[in-house]
């Protein structure tokens, strides 16, 4: 008797497991962005059952219990970094507000139906915390006109980002290649934001101006998103003669642009800077942040 009743205890789990409640999507995006809001969501199917709790954990620790049966059906635990937005989350979707580096980690929804079954599910999935640099990178230590033969020495600088940005400078166009250019290490500060650095030192050669210009440019790249800054160069041997009608060479040393962009075309969210930060935000959250970046892509950058 007793082993045909725990026969059927075990039919009646195996059933449960395939009726009852379904985790249908949990959804958190892989990537947030400083200041910003985050949305996490948790699809599930009751299928005839009773939802008995529905809670969401960050690095193991609870943060937002919903019991629709209690008194007070929304209670929220303080954790760092983690600031629900309970006028803004409903039962599937949480929105995380007033993102820092601190809510980046695991998250994870557990649904729990009530009885008969008390099924229990759950799945976690991690949230990248992203703080883009405020500017474009910066060249600094170059000289607005040099001579062939001289040593071009100089920087390229990206301030306090998360995570570092990898730079690279560029000849007309070409990649400098690795003897051309010195590493630094990324320096942290204490928000826990990164500076990049990379040096470029090079013997200037006749081949390297066009038009007597050379252009310099160094881009700070984060996953899919980059920022550009260029710099031309004189050679100072042309422009010491005397100007050629309609070729005034002089008027393009020394200018520096700024270019902002992304590598594919599926999402303008680091065009950020130069343009508002908050439209920016509406749109994240209407998009409900879709993956951001391509996650490989991301994996190779220095932390
Ligand atoms: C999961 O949910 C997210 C956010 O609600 C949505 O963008 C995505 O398309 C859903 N995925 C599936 C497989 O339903
Ligand atoms: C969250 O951000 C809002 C503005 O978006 C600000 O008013 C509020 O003080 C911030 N709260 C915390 C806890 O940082
Ligand atoms: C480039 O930056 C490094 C590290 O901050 C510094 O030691 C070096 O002096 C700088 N070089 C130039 C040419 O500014």
């Amino acid at each position: 008797m007793r082993n045909k009743s725990s026969l059927f205890c075990a039919f009646l789990a195996q059933f449960a497991l395939v009726i009852g409640l379904k985790l249908k999507n949990v959804s958190i995006p892989q990537y947030g962005w400083m200041d910003a809001g985050s949305m996490l969501s948790c699809d599930f199917d009751l299928e005839e059952e009773k939802l008995l709790v529905l809670k969401w954990y960050k690095d193991g620790h609870e943060f937002y219990r919903y019991t629709p049966t209690s008194k007070q059906p929304i209670l929220t635990f303080p954790i760092d970094g983690v600031y629900v937005d309970v006028s803004k989350s409903t039962l599937n979707n949480l929105l995380l507000k007033n993102v820092t580096l601190k809510t980046g980690g695991t998250y994870k929804c557990e649904v729990s139906a009530d009885r008969p079954t008390f099924k229990t599910l759950s799945q976690q999935s991690e949230l990248i915390v992203i703080a883009p640099p405020k500017s474009a990178p910066e060249i600094t230590g170059i000289h607005e006109v040099v001579s062939v033969g001289d040593s071009l020495r100089g920087n390229c600088t990206s301030w306090r980002s998360k995570p570092a940005a990898s730079l690279m400078f560029y000849v007309n166009g070409v990649k400098a290649e690795n003897g051309d250019t010195v590493e630094y290490s990324p320096q942290s500060d204490a928000e826990g934001l990164e500076t990049s650095v990379l040096g470029v030192k090079f013997q200037v050669e006749p081949s390297h101006f066009r038009n007597g210009v050379m252009e310099l440019r160094c881009t700070a790249t984060i996953g899919n998103g980059y920022w550009v800054k260029i710099k031309t160069i004189s050679d100072a041997s042309i422009n010491a003669q005397p100007s050629i009608p309609g070729h005034n060479r002089l008027s393009t040393s020394g200018v520096e642009s700024v270019q902002l962009g992304q590598k594919r075309g599926s999402f303008t969210g680091l065009i950020v800077y130069g343009f508002t930060f908050s439209g920016l935000l509406l749109l994240l959250q209407q998009q409900q942040q879709q993956v951001l970046f391509p996650h490989p892509l991301i994996m190779h950058l220095p932390h």
